[in-house]
């Protein structure tokens, strides 16, 4: 198995991101066999169809990082870097432009949404952002490529893409990619607000835990959680229509790494006066070595751009037979 993946960088990772995303990623590190290789990289190529501040974008793709670290990835066992350091990324992209079609990118439900109706005055990136995406797994020929439902689409069209350079160019260059369905990640909610996505960009800081926020500072966030007056039930079924209750137990399974059922189980007939107390117990327990580990590497910031460094010397040697053979099959 050939495992590629990428995160746009962004600064102040929350709760949401770690259990929606980076211990899905540290999952399948940890499940890979000897002859798997799994790339992780940073999308900071992609994070330029839309306007950027230059020095956030920098500082972003240090933090995500040493985010990336101190959850769990080891860069000795999966390739972790940033695409502009492996130039191949945009090559390859330019010569797939020469093979998708424009017809094929209109459809993309993503790019609708994104440049709503500034369709004119949005970046010609923005639109051509899914064919970075398939020169980003397409280079390394990845076998499998983890989607959720909104990225479905994208690998769809890497894999349409690929066939037609494959058909036209009489080759049989490209691995067609299968989506790879991780463990149902679980979407966390807003802690002041159960029918919300919690989020960097919330206003209220009460509504996420932050991996850098302290011990303290994490209890003290759960104990304000909105929740309900009820007690919890002794099955899921008994969760719906409790947003708030629903959520925390969501939390509490997720950090365990348990069923919401077995949850219940345990604290059904508690109330949140019982239950607030061992989620934050938990989440501290879960949370505070990795706060520790990521606080230590934003003091080092060398040793994070090094392990960058490390990884996009090895996702060079990887990518360059492919981009050589794809350049070659053009005649260029
Ligand atoms: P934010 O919504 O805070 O801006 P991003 O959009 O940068 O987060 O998301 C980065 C990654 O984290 C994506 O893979 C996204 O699916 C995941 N993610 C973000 N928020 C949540 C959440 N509340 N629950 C689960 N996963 C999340
Ligand atoms: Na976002």
């Amino acid at each position: 198995m050939r495992v590629v993946s990428g995160i746009q960088p962004t600064g102040n990772l929350h709760l949401g991101n770690y259990l929606g995303a980076i211990k899905q990623w540290v999952a399948m590190q940890d499940a890979m066999g000897a002859d798997d290789v799994c790339l992780f990289f940073l999308a900071d190529l992609h994070a330029i169809s839309l306007p950027v501040v230059p020095s956030e974008l920098a500082n972003a793709t240090v933090e995500m990082t040493a985010t990336l670290l101190a959850c769990g990835i080891d860069p000795e066992r999966s390739i972790l870097f940033n695409q502009t350091r492996v130039p191949a990324h945009s090559e390859l992209a330019w010569l797939l432009n020469g093979t998708a079609r424009m017809g094929w990118l209109n459809r993309m439900t993503q790019w609708k949404d994104k440049a709503g109706k500034n369709r004119e005055g949005s970046s010609v990136a923005l639109f051509d952002y899914p064919v970075l995406q398939a020169a980003d797994v397409l280079l390394y020929q990845a076998t499998h490529v983890p989607v959720g439902e909104d990225q479905k689409q994208h690998l769809e069209l890497a894999r349409d893409i690929a066939t037609k350079f494959n058909l036209d160019y009489g080759t049989e260059l490209f691995t067609l990619p299968e989506p790879f369905v991780s463990k149902a990640a679980p979407r966390i909610m807003s802690l002041r607000d159960g029918g919300a996505k919690m989020s960097k960009s919330d206003p209220s800081d009460l509504s996420r835990i932050n991996l850098i926020d302290s011990d303290d500072t994490i209890v003290s966030k759960i104990k304000k959680a909105k929740s309900d007056a009820d007690v919890l039930p002794s099955d899921v079924a008994g969760l719906d229509g409790r947003p708030e209750a629903k959520n925390l137990v969501t939390i509490y399974a997720a950090l365990a790494d348990i069923a919401p059922a077995d949850v219940v189980a345990q604290f059904g007939g508690q109330g949140f006066g019982q239950f607030k107390p061992a989620l934050a117990d938990l989440a501290v327990a879960k949370l505070g070595p990795i706060r520790n580990r990521l606080t230590r590497l934003l003091d080092d910031r060398a040793a994070v751009a090094g392990a960058l460094e490390r990884g996009a010397e090895k996702a060079r040697s990887l990518a360059a037979p492919t981009l050589r053979a794809a350049q070659q099959a053009i005649g260029l």
